[in-house]
């Protein structure tokens, strides 16, 4: 099982170099057309990035990855920037992610409720005449019909709130901010791909490339307006954000028994997907096998599953076939990471968590057995993760010459997995050096922002205020 699995799962340079092309050829046929590719590109109507120049007071909510998180920025110009800032951050209850829409939105605004009770007036000052105005990131697929509307396109990552898909997401946070009494607007609703990007570019004019890398994973960039051909404009010149919505590409990668179960099983199998988008029918077909390989929601649950099959088939832990294994996702991103980063000759780390785990007593050749199958899962994701942003690296260079000439380009990353994930931030920094070579990749900088996405959203709330 395992030698098969490995060789499955090998990311030679070549191989990636395919899946960097077949990256680049899906956004742009993405941005020829709606549906073109397995990359939604989805227009953000972001055309200005923070200049440093905004001012005033702002909120920020950020729903969709661990936490949902609340924010009051006073934005103070150019000198003084960011003059006070407070935030608050709450899990999302299980319920409430498979809930109704009510329930959720309801959740949000008794928190933004009760934050802006407890504003000190002192260290934070709303303008005479002003609603408080807010940026909303939203992590999730969302049909954007204005900066301030978007229609959602399906969920992902664990939520599955009843009869949203397809409704303006706006209008939900409007209707629950009503019956709390709160006299707020949205300002700008952006993605968290979106919001980090903008973030980052407040401190550093050379950021590009926003990419998540947790839960999901996403990737948002700098887009030259007349390289879309979808906008129809006639007027098409300066810059505009991309939402790539990555996590759907799908084609050339092989798809493992165990990627295609775990897909067959998730609450958003692929599946075929029907917009009415100026006036003719597109069919696409949703996979998020990207997403699926790469993303720390599901990297140990294809552990789980290949460990389970390998103690069915193969004695992994003599005849003994731990329960645990058969529960879905009891197996975290997080767990894999610790048995990682056991340097220890017996893999003591590896054989606690073992026991206390999957209560097995397992001998240094199973311990050894389990972290292999964990690295290669890991390595694969980490790998793939590299090429997609050698893809979008490429696909700027081609535009602008910026990296050729000398400039330094920034990719603003953030996401637990990330974070927290040494070894997989290895394995996706050496496939983007070994992809981009040597030259190129030295005028690129990875830099880790994090939690900016809430600025970042403030921030387009300022851009686009209505005062
Ligand atoms: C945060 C963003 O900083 O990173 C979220 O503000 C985003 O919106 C997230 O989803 C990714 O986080 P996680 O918890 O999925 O790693
Ligand atoms: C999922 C969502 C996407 C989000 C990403 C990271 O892929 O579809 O919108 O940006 O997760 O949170």
């Amino acid at each position: 099982v395992l030698t098969k699995f490995q060789k499955d799962c090998a990311t030679p340079i070549p191989f990636l170099r395919n899946v960097a092309d077949a990256i680049s050829d899906d956004m742009r046929a993405g941005l020829a057309v709606e549906g073109g590719g397995d990359l939604d590109m989805i227009l953000t109507f972001v055309d200005a990035l923070p200049s440093g120049n905004e001012e005033g007071l702002f909120y920020a909510l950020d729903l969709g990855g661990t936490n949902f998180r609340v924010r009051s920025v006073q934005l103070g110009g150019k000198e003084e920037r960011v003059v006070a800032n407070e935030s608050e951050q709450f899990s999302i209850p299980h319920e409430l992610m498979v809930g109704t829409s009510e329930e959720l939105f309801g959740f949000i605004a008794s928190k933004l409720a009760d934050f802006v009770a407890k504003e000190k007036p002192g260290r934070f000052r709303l303008e005479q005449g002003r609603k408080r105005e807010i940026g909303f990131t939203f992590s999730f697929p969302v049909k954007q019909t204005s900066i301030d509307s978007g229609t959602l396109i399906k969920w992902t990552k664990g939520f599955n709130v009843s009869g949203m898909e397809g409704k303006n997401v706006v209008a939900c946070l409007n209707k629950a901010m009503e019956a709390h009494r709160l006299d707020m607007r949205v300002s700008a609703l952006v993605n968290d791909g979106v919001g980090t990007l903008a973030g980052a570019r407040y401190w550093d004019e050379d950021v590009m490339v926003g990419v998540i890398l947790g839960t999901g994973t996403n990737a948002c960039y700098v887009e030259q307006k007349n390289a879309i051909p979808k906008l129809q404009s006639k007027f098409s010149s300066g810059t505009t954000i991309i939402n790539t919505e990555w996590g759907g590409f799908s084609k050339i990668l092989p798809r493992t028994i165990f990627d295609q179960e775990m897909d067959e099983e998730s609450l958003n199998p692929g599946e075929h997907c029907h917009q009415f988008l100026y006036c003719f029918f597109t069919v696409w077909v949703w996979i998020k096998l990207y997403e699926k390989m790469i993303s720390g929601m599901y990297l140990g649950e294809i552990v789980r599953r290949v460990l389970l099959q390998m103690c069915e088939t193969s004695d992994l832990f003599g005849q003994f076939v731990p329960v645990k294994l058969s529960t879905p996702f009891a197996l975290r991103t997080e767990d894999l990471c610790k048995m990682q980063e056991d340097n220890t000759d017996d893999l003591v780390t590896v054989g606690s968590f073992l026991h206390n785990f999957l209560e097995v007593e397992a001998n240094l050749k199973a311990r050894r057995r389990v972290v292999e199958v964990c690295d290669t899962v890991v390595q694969r994701g980490g790998r793939l993760a590299g090429a997609g942003i050698v893809a979008i690296l490429e696909k700027i260079e081609k535009d602008t010459d910026r990296m050729a000439s000398g400039q330094r380009t920034v990719v603003a990353m953030d996401g637990a997995l990330y974070e927290k994930y040494p070894q997989y931030r290895r394995y996706m920094q050496d496939a983007l050096v070994e992809l981009l070579g040597h030259h190129l990749s030295s005028h690129v900088a990875i830099k880790h922002t994090k939690d900016v996405s809430g600025l970042g959203a403030a921030l387009l709330a300022a851009t686009n205020s209505i005062y």
